[in-house]
């Protein structure tokens, strides 16, 4: 490890604060191997000119360590907006740094793992778009968010959790194609009369939740608070209090301060959430997305050293799949 990055009495004093807020969620021998790192990521982020965009689904070092925004898809993509930072680092999956590049293509937008993918987005290509839209001409694709750019230039509009009952009914239409999301897809069907038009694409960490599972819960602490993203499956949402964005669970607890509660979703946000809300008890399930947890520290610092690995996108993709981020953004 060079010198600059080891644990010196300067950098545990700048990182003190910090620990202080983590101290329930990293175990002190833990952080004078984070500390250097938060230090150094943080001077770079000054030096060039870079704003630094995370998931709530991010380690809890770098979700509370640097970060400038933290959010869900929909908050992550505005800000990257109307950020006035020439260097954008995204730390979260490619859908999200490409929804970053469209809509700032002047900016530089750095994704410190481009491995970091997404099952929805790996399970539908820009071809399978075409052939839905033969098989139902003339019926409007509503595209998820987790998708690639190609995927989103062949549909009419994005959508995100937090919007996607909005985007729908927003086009007037009887019918809609939906896509790639089929559990999402089916929880939209139960809130609109527009018919929706499946594909059946899936989260890979919401589709392993169950509807027995969250019953045990229930009998297990009876005044437990049930709260699921839409990416879960039906029997999963019917057993919850609440369903909403990553960040609509967090807003829900903040309301509502339940003593105990349970998110039904990647299990890094119930650590970065708990922070913020100590008197509040959180049964922990663990089921982890492995492409956000592609996303480290001494990546992101890489990252920032280097000015890679860079997001770019084909232009005419870029332009026509720009189009329908903007017409959600617009909703
Ligand atoms: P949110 O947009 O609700 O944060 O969820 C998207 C998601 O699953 C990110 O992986
Ligand atoms: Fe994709 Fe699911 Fe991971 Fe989100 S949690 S990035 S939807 S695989």
């Amino acid at each position: 490890m060079p010198s600059s990055l080891e644990f010196t009495p300067q950098v545990k004093a700048a990182t003190q604060p910090i620990y202080e807020r983590l101290r329930d969620v990293i175990p002190e021998m833990e952080w004078p191997v984070h500390a250097p790192l938060i230090a150094r990521i943080n001077e770079l982020k000054r030096e060039r000119s870079a704003t630094l965009v995370a998931h709530n689904y991010q380690l809890p070092e770098i979700f509370h360590g640097i970060a400038d925004y933290t959010g869900d898809s929909l908050g992550m993509a505005k800000f990257g907006a109307e950020t006035e930072a020439d260097v954008i680092v995204v730390c979260g999956v490619r859908f999200m740094a490409e929804s970053a590049k469209m809509l700032s293509p002047e900016k530089t937008v750095l994704l410190p793992d481009m491995e970091a993918g997404c099952s929805l987005a790996a399970s539908i290509t820009a071809q399978d778009v075409r052939r839905m839209r033969e098989k139902y001409p003339g019926v409007p694709v509503v595209t998820y968010v987790n998708t690639y750019a190609d995927v989103r230039a062949e549909a009419d509009i994005c959508c995100t959790s937090v919007n996607a009952v909005q985007v729908v009914e927003s086009l007037g239409t009887d019918r809609v194609i939906f896509i790639p999301d089929g559990y999402l897809g089916r929880y939209v069907a139960t809130q609109t009369d527009v018919e929706i038009i499946l594909w059946e694409g899936a989260c890979e960490v919401h589709e392993r939740f169950t509807g027995e599972e969250l019953r045990h819960y229930r009998r297990s602490y009876p005044d437990i608070q049930v709260i699921a993203h839409p990416e879960c499956p039906p029997d999963v949402l019917e057993e919850a209090d609440f369903v909403g964005s990553t960040s609509g669970m967090i807003r829900y607890i903040d309301e509502h301060r339940p003593e105990r509660v349970v998110m039904i979703t990647e299990c890094t946000m119930s650590d970065n959430v708990a922070v913020e809300f100590p008197r509040t008890n959180f049964v922990r399930p663990c089921n982890l997305c492995p492409h956000m947890r592609r996303i480290t520290l001494p990546k992101i610092l890489h990252s920032l050293e280097t000015l890679q690995p860079e997001v770019h996108i084909n232009p005419e993709t870029a332009r026509q799949a720009h189009r329908s981020l903007e017409r959600m953004l617009a909703v």
